[in-house]
């Protein structure tokens, strides 16, 4: 029976993760997920999940985000890890730097972002949306390896696919956001739905529009490139480590959410 209790979203980049792993699609209530590939990481069962598909085809907005997540839930993943690359709204940070998210705002716009569309009526809470726990073992991770890093950064998440005017990242940052993707939302929402703890290392790939004179794609698979081995050994360092019990209040999410 397919099963793993880990899971890893990526952008792109990560042909190198397993040698071999079971590719497969998950039809879910939402559409049939992205394709998933369940290998062995330290000897952990994980399933691997490139949001943007193998080739990188579908776009931020066209992402079907719960149907990926219902998947992994299938798969009883209960725990997510998550990597994002962002534009950098923090004048402090720079191209190359990485960030662990504490807090979050949401500016996407058109995108499916709960699972709770019916009865019972459902408000989850989201004070703690990035697990605690999930978080420290990235950051005693990463920063083996990582010469900067910050821990309790607040992700904006924008539709996309375009990226954003300097006008709205003034405002952006007026709001106390220090990083921009187009990708991390409703991901970690909808995982919290399902009591999936969730956490993302994200890497600055380019300043946020305005502080430079443009921002190009080209710069942002570059930096991914360069980094996509460290960002491997700091995902496989946290697998080795994160002990099998959860120690968190994620599984609970739920409890006190329902009308
Ligand atoms: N804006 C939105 N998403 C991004 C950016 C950005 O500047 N860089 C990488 N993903």
């Amino acid at each position: 029976m397919r099963k793993a209790a880990i899971a890893i979203i990526t952008g792109t980049g990560t042909k190198t993760f397993f040698q071999g792993g079971t590719k497969f699609r998950i039809g879910t209530p939402y559409g049939p997920s992205a394709i998933i590939t369940l290998g062995r990481i330290c000897n952990k069962n994980v399933a691997l999940l490139p949001r943007h598909g193998e080739t990188h085809e579908i776009p931020p907005h066209k992402i079907n985000y719960r149907a990926n997540i219902w998947a992994l839930h299938t798969l009883n993943v209960k725990r997510i890890l998550a990597t994002n690359a962002v534009g950098a709204i923090n004048l402090q940070y720079k191209p190359g730097d990485f960030i662990i998210p504490s807090d979050f705002i949401d500016f996407t716009k058109y995108r499916s972002l709960t699972f709770y569309d019916d009865a019972p009526v459902t408000h989850v809470d989201v004070s703690n949306l990035y697990c605690p726990e999930l978080r420290e073992h990235l950051f005693k991770s990463a920063k083996q390896k990582i010469n900067r890093i910050w821990n309790d950064a607040v992700y904006l998440c924008t539709e996309g696919p375009r990226y954003e005017s300097p006008a709205e990242i003034r405002m952006y940052r007026s709001f106390g956001c220090d990083v921009v993707g187009m990708t991390g939302l409703p991901e970690a929402v909808l995982a919290h739905e399902l009591n999936i703890c969730y956490s993302t290392l994200c890497f600055v790939s380019n300043m946020a529009a305005g502080i430079k004179k443009r921002i190009s794609t080209d710069e942002v698979a570059e930096e991914g490139q360069k980094l996509g081995n460290i960002i491997k050994e700091t995902l496989f360092e946290t697998i080795t480590h994160i002990p099998r019990k959860r120690n968190c209040i994620c599984s609970r999410a739920l409890e006190g959410a329902r009308v």
